[in-house]
């Protein structure tokens, strides 16, 4: 019998995690790795908001924070949902913690009984299932096919609700796929959701700003108010700001459910560390001068990306419409030998032998759960990218 929990039993570590360890153990040993698998801005933290952080510690900041987070940046945060998304949360209806994550967790942990079950469009990120096994519940996952742009369909979303559905479980710009709605593909989701008034919707808005298309970046609360009292819209500074080590993230809805989550959180972590939130207080009500920037790099790396992959035997690379991802299918390459003299048959196979073969480290598919598929993350510089392509592309053109 083992000493540790039985829900140990229900839970995978991270894939992404795992990938990017494994890249660094084999640049460590030696060898030439590109690592392509770690989902975060290789942009440095804006100076504006590392000072932020510096002067908050000079000024003795350094205590432990209200549970929910430090006034200003309650106020900041349902400022921005204001100005940005045409949301009216008070502060109070705000909850702050340690990264998206934490919130997410938070949300599950606060609502979650045995065998409630939680909509996953698929392909997903990879810790939506683990949080919400580790919480008890029952993850249902909707097919979203490369056909449809990875996106849900308001068909696939009315098929899939149960009577025990508690949450959809919403991303977009999407973590692995990219795939980015417009207000009116949305609405068509939330004309289905009115329908199911049992039915709250997690809409996890982590890439807002990385959204490559025409149309203006819309949230579930936002295109359908009646939504408003059943749904948690959640956010954070990690990717806009290049701040994933800060560790801030923040959510926003009704109150009861609000509340619920500080008590967890306030038997948890007490709070989210204080100097962190001063410098996300900084991120949310300076100078947004550098979010187009970052923005215009991350779309000329996409197009580089997906135009490189496109020209390797066997791949097809969908163009995505935000985030920093694409996700392109390695169908063509299954059953074809690699140069191990190993065969193909999925696509956690063809991750392995390209690592192998070529030294680049991308995350499989299956781990997201659609393939065959596999995730490179282009938040790194475009030379490294292009090398990073030019060897996909031998590595493509080689298999027999
Ligand atoms: C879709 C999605 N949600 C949430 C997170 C977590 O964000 P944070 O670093 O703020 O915990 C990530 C990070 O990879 C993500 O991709």
């Amino acid at each position: 019998m083992s000493f540790l929990a039985d829900s140990l039993a229900r839970v995978k570590p991270s894939a992404t995690i795992a990938v990017t360890q494994k890249a660094r153990e084999l640049k460590e040993a030696g060898r030439d790795v590109i690592g392509l698998g770690a989902g975060e801005p290789d942009f440095d933290t804006p100076d504006n908001i590392k000072e932020a952080a510096i002067a908050a510690i000079r000024r003795g900041e350094t205590k432990y924070p209200p549970v929910a987070g430090i006034a200003p940046l309650k106020k900041a945060v349902a400022e921005k949902f204001k100005r940005e998304n045409r949301l009216d949360y008070k502060p109070e209806q705000v909850i702050v913690g340690t990264g998206g994550k934490q919130v997410l967790y938070n949300a599950f942990v606060a609502t979650l009984n045995p065998g409630d079950e939680v909509l996953i469009p698929a392909p997903y990120w990879v810790s939506y299932p683990e949080m919400v096994a580790l919480n008890g519940g029952e993850s249902r996952f909707v097919e979203c096919p490369i056909e449809t742009g990875f996106k849900l369909t308001p068909e696939a979303l009315d098929k899939a609700i149960t009577k025990r559905t508690k949450w959809l479980m919403f991303n977009a710009p999407s973590n692995p796929s990219g795939a980015a709605y417009s207000a009116k593909e949305l609405k068509a989701l939330t004309d289905v959701l009115l329908k199911h008034p049992h039915v709250w919707v997690l809409t996890d808005d982590m890439y807002e700003h990385l959204l490559y298309t025409d149309a203006p970046f819309a949230t579930i609360a936002e295109v359908e108010p009646k939504l408003y009292e059943r749904t948690l819209t959640m956010n954070g500074v990690s990717k806009t700001y290049a701040m994933t080590g800060w560790r801030i993230g923040y959510g926003a809805g009704p109150k009861p459910l609000i509340d619920a989550m500080v008590m967890i959180q306030g038997q948890q972590t007490s709070g989210a560390c204080t100097i962190a939130q001063w410098a996300a207080t900084e991120a949310l009500t300076g100078t947004q001068d550098f979010v187009p920037k970052f923005k215009r790099a991350f779309q000329e790396r996409r197009d580089l990306v997906v135009s490189m992959l496109n020209q390797a035997t066997g791949l097809k690379c969908p163009m995505p419409e935000g985030a920093f991802y694409v996700y392109p299918s390695c169908a063509g390459t299954i059953g074809k030998k690699a140069p191990s003299g190993n065969r193909i048959a999925t696509d956690e196979d063809f991750c392995r032998e390209l690592l192998e073969a070529e030294g680049v480290a991308v995350v499989h598919g299956s781990a997201f759960g659609l393939g065959p598929n596999f995730r490179i993350s282009y938040a790194t510089s475009a030379p490294v990218l292009e090398e990073a392509c030019t060897r996909i592309q031998r590595f493509c053109n080689a298999l027999n």
